[in-house]
């Protein structure tokens, strides 16, 4: 009877440390997004609309609050996809290509910040011009 109960006892221990393992994994997971990541987050999917058009729309309504907490993810995951690993490629001209886009995604914060429309508009205009898109996509994905 003891002996069962001791059996329980390390269950549930081990069910603790791996429930612990598992939340400290996620945890990193949102600190360092990989490029995949990124790239589902900030482009628009199927039926899901990216952080930058959301970003846009919001903006767009003059609904500034909400724009800051969704450009300010926008503008983190910017950031983050110079550290994130391209699927393929040079890292020099990866690092060229991911400065360039954190600057496109900072440049959309930062009009949020300012709250001027036609600030937004040319950034979100900039950040979705399809040939920087193309040009690191042929190099790196
Ligand atoms: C600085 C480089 C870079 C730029 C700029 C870039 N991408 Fe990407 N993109 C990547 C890489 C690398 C992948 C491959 C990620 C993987 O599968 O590991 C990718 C993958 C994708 C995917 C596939 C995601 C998935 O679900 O597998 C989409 C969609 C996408 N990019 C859209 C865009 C659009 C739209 C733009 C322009 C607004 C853009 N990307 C600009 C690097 C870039």
């Amino acid at each position: 009877m003891q002996r069962k109960m001791y059996r329980i006892v390390a269950t549930v221990m081990a069910m603790g440390i791996m429930s612990t393992v598992a939340i400290t994994a996620s945890a990193e997971d949102k600190k360092a997004p990989t490029s995949k990541e990124i790239m589902k987050a900030l482009n628009d999917g199927k039926t899901t609309k990216g952080l930058c058009t959301q970003t846009a729309t919001l903006g767009k309504e003059m609904k500034w609050e909400e724009a800051a907490k969704v450009a300010k993810e926008l503008k983190e995951m910017g950031d983050a996809l110079s550290k994130a690993e391209p699927k393929k490629g040079d890292p020099e001209s990866w690092k060229k290509l991911t400065k360039i886009y954190a600057e496109r995604t900072t440049a959309i914060s930062e009009a949020v910040d300012k709250k001027d429309p036609k600030a937004l508009e040319a950034a979100v205009k900039a950040f979705k011009d399809g040939k920087t898109c193309m040009e690191c996509h042929k190099a790196h994905k």
